[in-house]
């Protein structure tokens, strides 16, 4: 009686083991803590485990992270947005690594788990690509953050890669020696006519081969690479700040993009690389849109990250005028050279060079650095001015003369220090456009404070200069086209300024436009939110609690945030 009845559980077993994937529907009696039709997640169960995590008969088979957990279990439940969350995030990895998950407490999938001898809930392993046995699994941290679970995964596949060094895999070695342009492009297949290399500084980070996973969707079209400070090519690029991207096209020895690398280069990457498939067009990694964090119960930690700095200013100020306008490469003539001229010209007017100091009833007090920056500004403006504007200037003339500038004045840009306000809580976020936006609001503030008392001053001008530099030089050419249809069309800005203050107001409620399109997508740090400027932690008077805005509490706010400039530290002041 025996003998039959286990031959044929044996092979309804064999018969229906099979391989899952995204969508399959785990079988089992059990509810589960994800969805099928919507969760990146593949699903696992007693039947497709062994078949989908140990497949090394199949030479595509990724490497997974199954998360095993119990559909009861409180921690597993309050676990499970983030898992979903992570699963979003690296749903652009599948060629290298997928995500997955099964239900221990359903009985189904009893033999599963005591195999993989889980000892409690949630449980996650790493199960290396080819796996062949339980034996292979590492367990893996339950962070609490997307980021960190990132950080997590992407060493467990470096290790991987290590030992294994799968060709199909991208190569996280870094870049060696090489004496030719070509050499660069050992190794890239065929149809491959896009290299993106990563220049880091810091091996042990791993921004660099996160980006590459990134980019494992387009290994047919691009190869991508990496490259640590001090490789000879980082002085021949003139990169300077880390971590950077360049893109070369084949047979190219200048890069057609070069870029600090932030998850909003890699969109603007993606449009370049005029991605076809899914993903991009509807972007799935995304995460959810009503993410908070713990600002608004605990609003005296957040408040002091808040702050205008001096550091991220000059910084921005310097990439900007001396990375962004020499980006492509072409000539500074017509539209693009008078919108230089003018921005610039505004820099040397009105970029702040005071802030208050509140140690002293507020009086004014100078920043360490913006009154000789200010100096290189109106040097570059006189320049211009004697260069004239009906000419072509080229843009190596353009960059000597501010390195010139730079010397003369005594290095204003603080160009080795870290962003300040504008650090994102990793590597991937923020940076650059934060110090923009913080400059213009700057500059937007100062010029309406030295223009209230002067009836001659009018509030369009200023603006107008700042929407023709982000037209003619904002790297990021999706947000170019957001805002010129926004500042032309639907938030016009001749309809929109009339008053004094609207020099400053038209900003702010331009970006906090701006803010609400972008909040929930996945360039927005988990840290610091898309908030309606500025979110009741910061001024519980500004907005009612129906997030309505009480104008005037809003103006002495913004004016006052925008007075107050934290300095340039220099390591023994903090100030
Ligand atoms: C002109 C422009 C257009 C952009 N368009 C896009 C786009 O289309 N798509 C995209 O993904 N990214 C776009 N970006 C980048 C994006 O707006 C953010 O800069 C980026 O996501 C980094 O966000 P952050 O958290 O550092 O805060 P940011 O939005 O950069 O803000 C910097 C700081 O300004 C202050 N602040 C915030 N809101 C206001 C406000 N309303 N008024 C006054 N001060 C405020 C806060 O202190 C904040 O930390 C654009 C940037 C610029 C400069
Ligand atoms: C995986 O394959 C490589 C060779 O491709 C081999 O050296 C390694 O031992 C294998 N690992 C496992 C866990 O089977
Ligand atoms: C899956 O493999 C493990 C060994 O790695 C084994 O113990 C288990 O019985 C297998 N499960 C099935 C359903 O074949
Ligand atoms: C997020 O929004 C959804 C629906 O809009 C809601 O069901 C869910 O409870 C919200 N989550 C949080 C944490 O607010
Ligand atoms: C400036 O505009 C000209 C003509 O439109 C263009 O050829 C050139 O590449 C632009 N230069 C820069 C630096 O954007
Ligand atoms: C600070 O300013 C207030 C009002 O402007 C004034 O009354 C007070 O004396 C000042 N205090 C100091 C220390 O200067
Ligand atoms: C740094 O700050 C100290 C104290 O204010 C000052 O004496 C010193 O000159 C500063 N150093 C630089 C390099 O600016």
């Amino acid at each position: 009686m025996l003998l039959p009845a286990f031959i044929l559980l044996t092979s309804i077993t064999f018969a229906t083991a099979s391989h899952a994937d995204y969508g399959y529907y785990p079988k089992g009696s059990n509810p589960t803590l994800y969805d099928s039709s919507e969760d990146s997640i593949v699903q696992l169960d007693e039947t497709t485990f062994n078949d989908t995590v140990f497949c090394n008969a199949d030479e595509n088979c990724p490497s997974y992270v199954v998360e095993f957990y119990s559909d009861w279990c409180g921690h597993c439940r309050s676990y499970a947005s983030l898992y979903k969350n992570l699963a979003k995030d690296l749903r652009g990895w599948s060629k290298v690594v997928k995500v997955a998950a099964i239900n221990c407490a359903d009985p189904f999938n009893e033999n599963t788990c005591k195999a993989n001898g889980i000892l409690f809930f949630p449980y996650l392993k790493y199960f290396p690509r080819n796996s062949s046995d339980t034996f292979y699994g590492v367990k893996l941290r339950p962070y609490q953050s997307v980021a960190e679970m990132r950080d997590q995964i992407t060493q467990v596949i470096m290790q991987d890669y290590a030992i294994n060094h799968f060709e199909d895999w991208p190569t996280f070695d870094v870049l060696g020696d090489i004496s030719t342009y070509g050499e660069l492009w050992s190794g890239a297949s065929e149809s491959a006519d896009h290299m993106a290399i990563v220049f880091e500084s810091d091996p042990s980070a791993f921004v660099g081969a996160q980006l590459l996973l990134d980019l494992t969707k387009y290994n047919d079209k691009l190869l991508a690479r990496r490259c640590l400070k001090g490789h000879p090519l980082v002085d021949a690029l003139h990169i300077t700040d880390f971590p950077t991207l360049a893109v070369f096209r084949r047979g190219d020895r200048t890069p057609v993009l070069v870029a600090e690398l932030r998850r909003l280069l890699l969109s603007e990457l993606e449009e370049f690389l005029h991605a076809t498939d899914e993903e991009t067009k509807n972007p799935s990694f995304a995460i959810g849109k009503n993410k908070t964090n713990s600002c608004f119960e605990n609003p005296e930690k957040c408040k002091p990250l808040y702050y205008v700095s001096e550091t991220d200013m000059l910084k921005a100020m310097r990439y900007s005028l001396f990375r962004e306008v020499a980006r492509n490469g072409g000539p500074l003539v017509g539209a693009n050279l008078s919108a230089l001229y003018s921005f610039v010209d505004i820099l040397a007017n009105n970029f702040p060079t005071v802030t208050l100091d509140t140690t002293n009833n507020d009086t004014e007090l100078p920043l360490s650095n913006s009154p000789r920056a200010v100096s290189v500004f109106a040097h570059m403006r006189d320049f211009l001015d004697a260069h004239g504007l009906e000419e072509a200037l080229s843009v190596d003339d353009w960059q000597s003369e501010f390195v010139r500038a730079e010397e003369q004045f005594e290095n204003p840009f603080p160009i080795s220090a870290d962003w300040d306000h504008c650090k994102g809580s990793t590597p991937q976020y923020r940076g650059y456009t934060c110090g923009l936006w913080t400059t213009f609001h700057a500059l937007t503030v100062s010029a309406y404070k030295t223009g209230q008392n002067d009836l001659t001053f009018r509030p369009l001008p200023i603006l107008q200069s700042i929407r023709d530099y982000v037209l003619s030089f904002f790297g990021c050419e999706h947000c170019r086209k957001h805002f010129q249809k926004m500042t032309t069309r639907t938030f016009k800005m001749e309809a929109q300024v009339r008053t004094t203050e609207d020099t400053y107001l038209y900003l702010w409620r331009a970006h906090n436009i701006v803010n609400a399109r972008l909040k929930g997508r996945d360039t927005e740090d988990p840290k610091f939110l898309k908030y309606q400027f500025p979110p009741m932690f910061l001024c519980p008077d500004c907005q009612d609690g129906n997030g309505r805005m009480n104008n005037a509490e809003v103006q002495s706010y913004v004016l006052e945030y925008y007075s107050r400039i934290r300095p340039v530290r220099n390591g023994t002041t903090t100030a």
